[in-house]
């Protein structure tokens, strides 16, 4: 408990070091309950390390008849997130990840699809301290984590929701990837995090920077005890947040 006690210092001031140095679009203004924190800038833009996927084996001889595609449904909303469970902090070992809670109210009050953003080889530890290290790790490295599967054909939605948990006062890596791979050109895209102090972390900037062709709009961030110990203040917020947005 002492080293996550450390490692929780040492990140939140990290956080903080770093927040007036990143997210210079004063223009951004998403609601926040904590310090704004981010990492510095990423200036080059890495090769993603995502690949796309195989060419469909075993699908080229397709019969006249086709399988139907999965049902989808006529929302114009998609809800992108990534979110852990195990041990994390403050909250001990959940069963549903914090930012999960929060994207599955998003998608309940706006009829929206999910998408579960998971990793393709799930590298991550169950362990909170151990999850820290190879969080930074990936940082240091601006590693581009890959995901499994594909995020559903994003020509029929207007509007994605894009929501994490704040790592090392930063969207996970494994959201660049998403940012990436992804053209998100158009489209009106909403941030929210969940964290234990640092807010929304800069996520509408970085966002707006990993995606210039679209429309960033005000973001949420929640704490992560609060999903899992105060969820009806939660969906309030969350629900009066939508609304002022206009969902
Ligand atoms: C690797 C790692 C790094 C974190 N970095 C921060 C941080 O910089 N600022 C912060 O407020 N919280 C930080 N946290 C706390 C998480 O953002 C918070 O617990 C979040 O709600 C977890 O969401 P999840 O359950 O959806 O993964 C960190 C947690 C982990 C595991």
């Amino acid at each position: 408990m002492k080293k996550t006690t450390t490692v929780l210092a040492i990140l939140l001031c990290a956080v903080l070091l770093v927040s007036l140095a990143a997210c210079d679009d004063a223009g951004s203004a998403g609601k926040t309950s904590g310090p704004t924190g981010s990492t510095a800038g990423r200036e080059s833009s890495p090769e993603p390390k995502q690949t796309e996927p195989e060419s469909e084996p075993g699908e080229a001889a397709e019969p006249a008849s086709a399988p139907p595609e999965p049902a989808a449904s006529d929302s114009t909303i998609l809800v992108v997130y990534f979110s852990r469970t195990g041990e994390q902090y403050t909250v001990g070992v959940i069963d549903k990840g914090n930012t999960a809670i929060v994207a599955e109210m998003i998608a309940e009050q706006t009829g929206a699809d999910l998408f579960e953003v998971i990793p393709a080889d799930d590298h991550y530890p169950m362990t909170y301290d151990e999850l820290t290290d190879v969080a930074k790790r990936e940082q240091n490295e601006n590693a581009r984590p890959a995901y499994a599967g594909s995020l559903p054909d994003l020509s029929r939605y207007d509007t994605v929701f894009i929501g994490s948990p704040v790592w090392w006062g930063d969207w996970p890596m494994i959201l660049y990837t998403v940012f990436e791979n992804n053209d998100f050109s158009g489209k009106k895209l909403i941030p929210f995090s969940t964290h234990e102090g640092s807010g929304l972390a800069g996520f509408d900037c970085k966002l707006a920077t990993a995606c210039p062709d679209s429309e960033i709009l005000d973001g949420l961030a929640v704490r992560g005890n609060d999903t899992q110990n105060q969820q009806e203040q939660v969906r309030d917020s969350v629900n009066d947040w939508l609304a002022g947005l206009g969902y």
